[in-house]
């Protein structure tokens, strides 16, 4: 390998992602012209308020929402706790329906409720990790009251048909939730005409700063929420705390930037990133017969979830790959390592019915707009290296 070769590759968008190129100059350019409190009454102030509510007002009109519907966040997490936990403690105790593949920021907001009163139900998904739509239908009835459904899958990059989801949950009345940070990340979504009543993402997904979210949420439900953070009484009342118009003008340039791709990514037409993932996955298929989880066209454009089996068919350990991988300079991430790296079993491969040998071998690449088609070869190359290294040991 001659040193250029030797460059690390990134394929761990769903992870994380770098700026897109102009963030930086765009929050740097806020910081130094609107760095005050907003609110604050003097002109500092008055110039930071001016600049986050242009911002919002920028964001809002990229979504095609009302500034009034979008809500700032610290990232996805407290957005997911902030609409179920702050929607569910103004409704009557009931059942709250959730994916059985959701991230556990999902889950541990859902299991929240508990003590209030609530039942958690999670609505099966098939071997490829979409939700039975019959079962989810039953499951609307009386005393569902909430329902949250992740939309484009982080581990295995599954899309949920969110808008026969979104239908369904409006012929019963029940609001719903839809973690989409994931799929922003590649196109952005129509609030205007999208059955959804929350919706969360994250800045960090997208070519944006780390420590800066959304909420998006409709008039009547947004009159129902309890806030999470109380104090100064930011965001109508719903999370106190001083609000970093820098950091929402570094997310809004994100955003910006995706709406430009024009593409719609999460249609079949193909576009870059789509493009290098089919290539990337048949060349990792066909020459080291890679099982790819989940169908080419109901997955996250950017995606690719591989389970990793050696030559004689007995499969790998995915966790293992991942530090060989490094070694080789690819960032990749283990299926199973959701939560900071820890060795817990996925409870997604569970519900989609992977045997637990088989879990412990998933590996997940996400790429982004840093990837192009030169990186293949090299990609291809260190993989094969990986995968001997690993198929000896
Ligand atoms: C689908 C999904 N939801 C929520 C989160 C949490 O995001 P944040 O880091 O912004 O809190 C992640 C991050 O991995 C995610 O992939």
């Amino acid at each position: 390998m001659d040193k250029a070769d030797a460059r690390p590759i990134y394929l761990d968008a769903c992870a994380t992602t770098p700026l897109r190129p102009g963030v930086q100059q765009r929050m740097v350019a806020v910081q130094n012209q609107a760095w005050g409190n907003p609110s604050s009454l003097h002109c500092f102030g008055i110039a930071a308020a001016e600049a986050l509510e242009r911002t919002r007002v920028e964001i809002a009109s990229l979504l095609g929402a009302e500034a009034n519907e979008v809500l700032i966040t610290s990232g996805a997490t407290e957005s997911i706790h902030l609409g179920l936990r702050g929607l569910a403690s103004s409704l009557p105790p009931g059942r709250i329906v959730i994916s059985a593949v959701e991230h556990p920021a999902v889950t541990a907001a859902a299991q929240a409720l508990t003590p209030l009163g609530w039942q958690v139900c999670m609505a099966p998904v098939d071997a490829q990790g979409t939700i039975q739509l019959d079962r989810f239908a039953e499951l609307l009835q009386p005393p569902t009251r909430l329902v949250s459904v992740i939309w484009g899958q982080s581990e295995v990059g599954t899309l949920q048909p969110i808008q026969t989801i979104g239908a369904l949950c409006r012929q019963h009345g029940i609001p719903l939730h839809t973690d989409a940070t994931q799929v922003i990340s590649q196109a952005l979504p129509d609030w205007s005409t999208l059955p959804v009543d929350l919706l969360t993402a994250s800045a960090h997904k997208c070519g944006g700063p780390r420590g800066v979210g959304l909420l998006l949420v409709r008039g009547a439900w947004k009159q129902q929420l309890t806030a999470l953070l109380t104090g100064g009484g930011q965001e109508s009342n719903l999370r106190s705390g001083t609000e970093s118009a820098v950091l929402l003008a570094g997310m809004a340039e994100a955003l910006s930037q995706i709406q430009r791709c024009g593409v719609d990514a999460l249609s079949n037409s193909g576009n870059g990133i789509r493009r290098l993932r089919d290539a990337l996955e048949l060349q990792l298929g066909q020459r080291f017969g890679v099982a790819t989880i989940g169908q080419p066209d109901q997955r996250l454009p950017h995606h690719l979830a591989l389970l990793l089996r050696d030559r004689s068919g007995q499969p790998l350990s995915g966790r293992r790959m991942v530090r060989v991988l490094d070694r080789e300079g690819l960032a990749v991430s283990s299926g199973s390592a959701c939560s900071s790296g820890r060795d817990t079993d996925s409870s997604v491969l569970t519900a989609m019915g992977l045997p637990r040998e088989m879990r412990r071998s998933s590996l997940r690449l996400s790429l982004g707009f840093w990837n192009s088609d030169d990186q293949i070869e090299s990609i291809v190359e260190r993989f094969e290296r990986a995968l001997l290294t690993c198929s000896e040991a």
